[in-house]
């Protein structure tokens, strides 16, 4: 992809994230489904649930789920080097059926005594993995009736896994691809240079623990907490179509200037329209997350944010997560001009936002409250010593 393609003047008045395009279904309800399909020749599966993988914190994560008569398992993550035995079938790409669940299934994980709490009896475990081996994640097949799993079902199962597994990485994929697609675009264009790598990876976590946070109370899916993890490290591609002399500019910025950096916004719009065709996103159902955060991560609850001064409900909640995360990240993270704020500090400024009527409370509080998880966050995704950040 050439650079030059990236850059656009954006189109006066156009408002990309709130094009209403044909609804797609979701992940979950296709999943959803294929259960319904599945259960017409296998009425007895009661569960059909996929966790994600994420290499670079060794997690398993709940992801998308189709779950008869019981509460699903949500928002729910555990490190895969904690379970040797989906540790052992990825390594092996082998599936694993389990008869007798009380007897046989091993580990005293949250979700094992969830899946026996759940009254689940046998399960059949399948590793939904990449071509060259890479891990996307695990799909489960439960049941409340022991035994189900023969070899015959077991058979007439795997195409269904093999449909679910396919679905599943052709977004996630797809998604990955347009990120690291982004990574290599940025370093062209000296965005490296204002922003680190770690910043986006720090972000992107914040975002997580506080979409997770706010799970319950909002009735998030799993699908959209991952789904905005994925897509938050895109917020700033309109700076990719700023000139490297005003994106190094040292000091501060004359009002025009300014004006022109808050163009990034609707840049970053025209472009992700554009990346989401050349990827094939378009029939991704949570792609407006990534419109939303996008065009959306400068606007403020009282309107004096930037482009749109958009108030309140009018911002998405995709945005208003990805405003807290990377506004305390920029408090509590090193840029040349200023030393990092104490994790307190931050959250103190944060507050101060959130009374003077600019971020949305339930987000600081979710930060708050995820305060420790935030805390190694910042430790361990840290700046290089000479990555030196302006903005
Ligand atoms: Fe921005
Ligand atoms: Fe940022």
């Amino acid at each position: 992809m050439n650079l030059s393609d990236l850059t656009f003047a954006p189109t006066p008045g156009a408002r990309p994230w709130a094009i209403a395009a044909a609804r797609t279904a979701s992940l979950g309800e296709r999943i959803g489904a294929l259960h319904e399909q599945i259960r017409r020749i296998v009425p007895a599966v009661d569960r059909m649930a996929c966790a994600l993988y994420d290499p670079q914190d060794d997690m398993l994560k709940t992801f998308v789920n189709s779950t008869l008569g019981n509460e699903p398992l949500r928002t729910y993550q555990y490190p895969l080097s904690a379970s040797p035995s989906l540790l052992a079938l990825a390594k092996a790409a082998q599936t694993r059926v389990i008869h007798h669940i009380p007897d046989e299934l091993p580990g005293d994980s949250q979700h094992s005594r969830w899946v026996r709490e759940q009254g689940y009896l046998s399960s059949y475990t399948v590793p939904l993995l990449q071509r060259g081996g890479e891990l996307d994640g695990f799909l489960f097949f439960d049941s409340r009736t022991a035994g189900l799993f023969t070899e015959a079902v077991v058979a007439q199962l795997q195409v269904y896994a093999q449909l679910v597994g396919m679905m599943i990485s052709h977004e996630v994929t797809a998604i990955q691809a347009l990120v690291g697609s982004m990574r290599v675009a940025r370093d062209f264009a000296h965005l490296r240079d204002v922003e680190t790598g770690a910043h986006l990876d720090r972000m992107a976590r914040y975002v997580r623990l506080i979409a997770r946070g706010l799970a319950a109370r909002h009735g998030l899916e799993d699908e959209f907490i991952e789904l905005l993890f994925l897509f938050a490290p895109l917020h700033d591609i309109g700076k990719i179509g700023v000139p490297d002399a005003l994106l190094l500019k040292p000091g501060r910025f004359t009002p025009e200037e300014r004006q022109q950096m808050q163009r990034h916004v609707d840049l970053g719009s025209e472009m992700i329209e554009r990346l989401i065709q050349d990827f094939q996103l378009g029939s991704v159902a949570g792609i407006d997350i990534l419109r939303q955060l996008v065009a959306c991560h400068h606007e403020f609850l009282d309107g004096s944010g930037y482009p749109r001064g958009l108030r309140g409900e009018a911002i998405p909640l995709a945005a208003r997560i990805v405003t807290v995360a990377d506004i305390f990240d920029a408090l509590s993270s090193r840029r040349v001009y200023k030393g990092p704020q104490p994790v307190d500090t931050a959250l103190a400024t944060l507050d101060e936002m959130v009374a003077a009527g600019q971020l949305d409370a339930d987000c600081v509080a979710a930060l708050r409250a995820g305060r420790a998880e935030a805390e190694q966050i910042l430790t361990r995704f840290q700046d290089q010593p000479d990555e030196a950040v302006l903005a």
